[in-house]
């Protein structure tokens, strides 16, 4: 006993001559113990409410009470001492009960020196049991503790949290995966990850990545399903644990979509800016060389008397100066060219924009509804931008109604509000909603290759905000589109806002 702290023992008995015995028995044995003497149940709690003891011997007959009730007692005050009940021979059944009350052990006090020999060894014996009991609590306690420290983490944790059995099946799942994958998870018990998983090759690397050494941690990326169905780029790390003796997987989720996209945006508009300066100074470079082109033929036409070949020159004319305007358009996708306003009749410009078209529409079929607005105002604005505008526009409108077979496009100019308004409405396959938002990007295009750049609804839109105006595109698939352009009745021109900042 001796590397065992001290203990401190009580004896609760009403014969005086016997409760010195027991002390003399119990301190001969350890004298490192202290010892108090009770002589009755009274005694027995006035000394408990002082201080506390390690070791209560209890003799089961008491003058006031009897040892059960004096036990009772002592729990009523909240102490939870061990008690070592001393019954009279024949009293056994009375030890029984002792013991299913919670005392210790028990011992049959006999006239004889047993008795006493028996105690120090049994009081060896509670004590040892009692730190054994209080080691093991304090233990339970503290696991309980780093259980809900844990908890708290893992609870409390920005990324999703899961263990999984080997088969992919979910055990359990903390709140941050339940919002990643929303009412997906609530079926996660029954279902397996694999579920959640967007394609099979994505369903094959997880399934490389969980099937790893205990101990081994693996990394992959993969596309999944999460709450509300959005496609989520999840991070994920798998390590594989012994838990309960079963091989399970812990997998860590992080929600990585939009980061991802922010990173491809900046990547995207860095290349945007790019792209922006090299199409300047190529439209720059490309517009120097179209001036002798353009000042020859009309030199030569001068000079030229045939009619067929100044009527051959006048296209070589025409085409260069086409080739001009887009040159500009390119120019102001780039920012590189302010508008030239003047005062114009809208209904005017969009009919010789349109005269240019008219046959190779006709031609394939296409109704034109034209519905022009009577007594318009002029409008202050660049009337080769605004032409180019319409084409871009119409170009559009007469490529959605290709596919169909009954193609209209209706064409409509009408004053509302301090400004003038055009649109152009098709019959055509309409725009998906997918790429509703997409539409105004620079170099978005659905068309194939060779057939267009995806500038047109961009440059329109650079040129637009330009003359302080608006345009707005309404479509439903396959139920035709419709683009609206505001342009304002005078007023001075304000500095334009990035096309690609256009998010419909
Ligand atoms: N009237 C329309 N009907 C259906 N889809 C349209 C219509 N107008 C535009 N779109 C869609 O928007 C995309 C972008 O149009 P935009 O005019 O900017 O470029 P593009 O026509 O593809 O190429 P570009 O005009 O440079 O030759 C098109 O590829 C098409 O998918
Ligand atoms: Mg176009």
């Amino acid at each position: 006993m001796t590397d065992e702290p001290r203990a401190r023992i009580l004896i609760v008995d009403d014969d005086a001559d016997h409760n010195d015995l027991e002390r003399d028995a119990i301190l001969g044995d350890d004298d490192r113990c202290s010892v108090a003497q009770a002589y009755s149940a009274q005694d027995c709690l006035e000394a408990v409410a002082k201080s506390p003891f390690d070791l209560v011997i209890m003799d089961y007959t008491l003058p006031d009470t009897n040892g059960l009730e004096l036990m009772q007692q002592i729990k009523k005050m909240g102490f939870d001492f061990p008690v070592l009940m001393v019954t009279g021979h024949g009293d056994e059944g009375v030890a029984v009960e002792a013991m299913k009350q919670g005392a210790y052990d028990y011992l049959i006090k006999t006239p004889d020196q047993g008795f006493l020999d028996a105690l120090p060894l049994q009081v060896r014996k509670v004590l040892k049991q009692h730190r054994i009991y209080l080691e093991k609590s304090r233990l339970e306690e503290k696991v309980r503790e780093t259980k809900e420290y844990l908890e708290k983490i893992i609870s409390n944790a920005g990324d999703a949290v899961l263990v999984l059995d080997p088969s992919g099946r979910v055990l359990s799942i903390n709140p941050a995966g339940h919002k990643l994958f929303g009412k997906k998870a609530e079926n996660l018990s029954t279902k397996t990850i694999f579920s959640l998983v967007k394609d099979e090759a994505d369903c094959e690397n997880l399934k490389k990545a969980l099937d790893s050494e205990i101990g081994e941690t693996n990394r992959i990326d993969i596309k999944m399903r999460g709450a509300m169905d959005r496609t989520l780029e999840v991070s994920v790390s798998s390590s594989m644990m012994e838990i309960d003796e079963k091989p399970q997987s812990v997998v860590i989720m992080r929600d990585m979509t939009e980061m991802l996209n922010m990173q491809r945006q900046l990547v995207e508009s860095e290349k945007l800016a790019a792209i922006g300066d090299l199409v300047g100074s190529v439209a720059h470079e490309l517009n120097n060389k179209l001036g002798p082109i353009l000042g020859y033929a009309e030199l030569m036409q001068r000079s030229v008397k045939d009619e067929k070949t100044r009527q051959r020159l006048r296209v070589i004319e025409d085409s260069a100066l086409r080739a001009k305007s887009i040159i500009e358009a390119l120019l102001g996708f780039s920012r590189h060219r302010k508008p030239l306003r003047s005062l114009f009749k809208l209904n005017k410009v969009l009919q010789d924009a349109l005269s240019l078209m008219e046959f190779q529409l006709k031609r394939s079929g296409v109704d034109l509804e034209l519905q022009l607005g009577q007594g318009l105002p002029e409008v202050f604005a660049d009337s080769v931008q605004v032409q180019q505008i319409f084409v871009n526009l119409l170009k559009n409108a007469y490529q959605a109604v290709q596919p169909q077979d009954h193609k209209t496009i209706w064409i409509k100019t009408f004053e509302r509000k301090e400004s003038i308004f055009f649109s152009i409405r098709d019959s055509g396959v309409g725009v998906p909603e997918a790429h509703l938002n997409r539409v105004f990007e620079p170099f978005f295009t659905t068309r194939k290759f060779g057939k267009g750049v995806g500038l047109g609804l961009s440059v329109a839109y650079g040129m637009i905000k330009e003359h302080n105006g608006d345009i707005t595109l309404n479509s439903k698939e396959h139920g035709g589109t419709e683009v609206t352009v505001k342009l304002p009745i005078g007023g001075k021109p304000t500095r334009a806002r990035s096309p690609e900042r256009r998010a419909k």
